[in-house]
């Protein structure tokens, strides 16, 4: 049993898929289910069994203590946290609350937890803490790829408050000797991603006929990765990662966005053609704020410990997300219309423990 907090986000449910996919026999999810939470994510594994699902927040310690207490886990992979740099913007203080207390509370019933534990399941126990690239700073265009030894340069609140988690599971490692172990990805893509992210919101607003909206000059860089090869990396670091230590995760695979957007509408094109194509609905329009230029993975420390390599080239990976959201109009229009919300109201009425 291992416990997945922010599993019905993007990269926490395909890593949940992959989990019971690769033979793995038991998980529970921790969500709050905000915005970016969506129990449609995980439908298809309701009800199996070994899967389960706890309505909660990871800064409530009391549900943080009794979801340990009853499920006994042998990890914890933390992906809870709020993630769009944009939204960080307009309103950090759910950042700090998330991704900066959230992971404190976390930290300490998971510490509590920990040293409670007999002697042979102390040893094996591990808390692999999700993080990104983004507490790296910005990369100028000649500068090499940010290796686990770069110092914290972080940018945008979303960043910082990372970084600030990422410091945190440091200090309860070298303080308290919690096992823990940490990774640091680029950016992610594939299905289940919240369109407010540039894919999905790129390959939606093509399809609807709307504006695709460039910040600035289109020229800064991300180092894209497909989110099942993320997972993939995330279990291997889990099994055989070196405790205390943090591992950069990334596919080599740097793009401009313009670049990016216009590989969208090539697959489009290529998949669902129309007359005139998709790359007129391109606009370049006002830069975001503190707007990091590039960013770029140097994976060689995962490469070599622990020989995880990247499956997807940028190219087919991106050709299985435009598919993917091509083919689940039901999940697409559910989050463009609000309806996923309403599985909270159904399953979590009034009479239901869980956060409001
Ligand atoms: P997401 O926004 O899609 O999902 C976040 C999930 O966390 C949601 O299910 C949400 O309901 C849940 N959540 C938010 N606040 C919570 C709280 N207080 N208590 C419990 N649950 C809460 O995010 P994502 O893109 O899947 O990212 C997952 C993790 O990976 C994050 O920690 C993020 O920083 C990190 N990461 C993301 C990327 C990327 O490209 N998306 C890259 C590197 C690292
Ligand atoms: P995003 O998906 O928000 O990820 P992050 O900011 O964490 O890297 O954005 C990826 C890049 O795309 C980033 O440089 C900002 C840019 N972008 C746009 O140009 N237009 C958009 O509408 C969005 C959402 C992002």
């Amino acid at each position: 049993m291992i416990l997945v907090t922010g599993g019905a986000g993007f990269i926490g449910a395909n890593f949940v898929h992959q989990w019971f996919e690769s033979g793995h026999e038991a998980a529970v999810v921790l969500d709050k289910l905000t915005y970016a939470g969506n129990l449609g994510n995980l439908a298809d594994l309701m009800g199996r069994s070994g899967f389960h699902f706890v309505h909660a927040d990871i800064c409530d310690r009391t549900a943080l203590q009794r979801v340990l207490t009853e499920h006994r886990p042998r990890a914890i992979v933390h992906f809870a946290a709020e993630s769009h740099v944009d939204r960080s913007i307009r309103g950090p203080a759910q950042f700090l609350q998330t991704n900066f207390t959230g992971t404190f509370e976390l930290l300490e019933a998971a510490r509590e937890y920990w040293v409670a534990l007999p002697g042979a399941q102390r040893d094996s126990f591990r808390f692999l803490h999700v993080s990104t690239d983004e507490v790296y700073g910005s990369l100028r265009e000649t500068d090499p790829a940010f290796s686990e030894q770069r110092a914290y340069s972080p940018n945008s609140p979303y960043a910082a408050s990372k970084a600030a988690s990422d410091h945190l599971v440091r200090a309860w490692h070298q303080t308290y000797g919690l096992p823990t172990l940490v990774t640091n990805c680029g950016n992610n893509y594939g299905p289940y991603q919240f369109p407010e992210k540039l894919i999905p919101l790129m390959i939606l607003n093509a399809l609807e006929g709307k504006p695709l909206p460039v910040y600035g000059d289109g020229l800064n860089v991300r180092d894209w990765l497909y989110v099942t090869d993320h997972c993939t990396a995330i279990q291997r670091v889990l099994a055989s990662g070196r405790i205390g230590q943090t591992y950069n995760i990334g596919g080599g695979c740097e793009r401009r966005n313009v670049e990016v957007v216009r590989a969208i509408c090539a697959a489009l094109a290529a998949l669902r053609p129309r007359a005139g194509g998709y790359e007129s609905q391109i606009e370049f329009v006002q830069d975001r704020p503190g707007h990091d230029r590039r960013y770029a993975i140097d994976a060689s420390k995962v490469q070599g410990e622990l020989g995880w390599r990247p499956q997807e080239t940028f190219e087919s990976g991106l050709s299985k997300t435009v598919r993917w959201y091509l083919d689940h109009a039901d999940w697409v229009a559910a989050v463009r219309d609000g309806r996923y919300r309403q599985w909270i109201e159904l399953h979590y009425g009034s009479d239901r423990p869980g956060p409001t």
